[in-house]
């Protein structure tokens, strides 16, 4: 059987890779490499665990550090791993370090490398995701991009050749999840909230974490909330918040971060969603909850196209959440396209893509 590498290193891409991988299992020799970006139990091997995935074969543990440090220690782990192992492709999804460190390993490299989720643009170079994406599309052998505007973008740049609209593998992972959420989760109780009556946030971008003034800001806006904010707080996030001493005195609540079907059940019964992730504001428009987004720009601008999503700086946070929490009409105005990313067979068309390719 033909071998296919997958790389995750954080996070989202353990959740949206999940659908990849189950696509994958009997018609390729999967080989599962963690470059250890993200390595807390709760950021990481709880996924592994509650999505049932295979254990990964491999894990660099490259751990936290700079830019260049985790990019560079994951550029010499997978060329070594693509080396010893000669897989016919592999791939990575988004735009986190590991994503750059295989897209260069693989370059140069007779193994095919297919970027999931290609094509986004924020057109913010600060962002290192914005790099790490430029860079992984544009040594790509197969471009799965989520939406027309990603393929839009690619063919802007030159990118035509293997390129794959898909839709996004995050509604293959919440359609398959938000019913066994539902059903086995117990996060509300244990939170002790009810259905559509708070708020599920999460902040964790570096533009956001850095500035503690911005942080401040943030935070404040949501602890003034006239309903409880639930915020599982990112590891990085709760560094910078013990680093000021901030302590939300109102209505927010910092969580430890949640297990994937405890934050989809959170998100999905919300009233209302504040996040800078990128899943999250593509989960909270699947799920029809309205979203408010931190950040001066985005590279999920289909959300804001269709009304369900909006940007907001930090000193306009607490009157749009206000006025969301209160008003049932702006609330409704919000919801009602669950579709932009796909009809949720994502992961079975990659797959069918590289079986028919490689
Ligand atoms: C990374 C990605 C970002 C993605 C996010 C998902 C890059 C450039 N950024 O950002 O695109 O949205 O993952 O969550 O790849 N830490 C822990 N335990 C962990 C992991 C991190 O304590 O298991 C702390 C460390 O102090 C670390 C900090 O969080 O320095 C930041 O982690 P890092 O992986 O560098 O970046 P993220 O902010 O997680
Ligand atoms: N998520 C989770 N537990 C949490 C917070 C988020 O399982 O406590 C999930 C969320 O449902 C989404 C993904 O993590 O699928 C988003 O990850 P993150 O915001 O860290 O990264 P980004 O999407 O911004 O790269």
């Amino acid at each position: 059987m033909r071998e296919l590498a997958v790389v995750v290193g954080t996070r989202p891409e353990i959740i949206k890779m999940a659908p990849v991988i189950r696509a994958a299992q009997g018609r390729f020799d999967l080989h599962l490499i963690h470059t250890g970006q993200h390595y807390d139990e709760e950021m990481s091997g709880a996924f592994f665990e509650s999505l049932d995935l295979p254990t990964p074969d491999d894990n660099l543990e490259i751990g936290s550090g700079s830019q260049a440090e985790q990019t560079a220690s994951g550029l010499v782990g997978v060329e070594s791993m693509l080396v010893e192992r000669d897989p016919a492709a592999v791939l990575a999804l988004g735009d986190t370090n590991a994503v750059v460190s295989t897209a260069l390993a693989a370059s140069k490299l007779p193994t095919k490398f297919g970027h999931v989720e290609a094509g986004l643009r924020s057109f913010d170079r600060t962002m290192p995701e914005e790099v790490n994406r430029v860079v992984a599309d544009h040594v790509a052998d197969f471009s799965f991009a989520p939406t027309d505007q990603a393929v839009q973008h690619l063919d802007d740049e030159g990118i035509s050749a293997g390129v794959y609209e898909t839709g996004n593998t995050i509604v293959d992972a919440c359609r398959d999840h938000a019913p066994m959420a539902e059903e086995r989760s117990t996060v509300l109780t244990d939170l002790d909230i009810a259905g559509r009556d708070y708020v599920a946030a999460t902040i964790h971008r570096a533009s956001n974490t850095d500035d503690p003034d911005r942080l401040r800001a943030i935070m404040d806006a949501l602890d003034t909330a006239s309903a409880p904010v639930v915020l599982p707080a990112h590891p990085r996030t709760t560094s910078v918040l013990d680093d000021i001493g901030y302590e939300p005195s109102g209505s927010l609540r910092l969580v430890d971060p949640l297990d994937y079907l405890d934050f989809l059940k959170l998100l999905d019964n919300a009233r209302v969603a504040v996040t800078d992730s990128g899943g999250i504001q593509e989960e909270a428009s699947i799920l029809e909850v309205p979203c408010l987004t931190v950040r001066p720009n985005t590279e999920r601008p289909e959300t804001v196209s269709a009304g369900v999503n909006q940007l907001v700086e930090p000193e306009d946070l607490g009157d749009r959440l206000e006025t969301l929490l209160t008003d049932d009409a702006e609330r409704a105005a919000m919801t009602g396209h669950p579709n932009l990313y796909g009809d949720g067979t994502a992961g079975e068309h990659i797959v069918d893509v590289l079986d028919a390719q490689v």
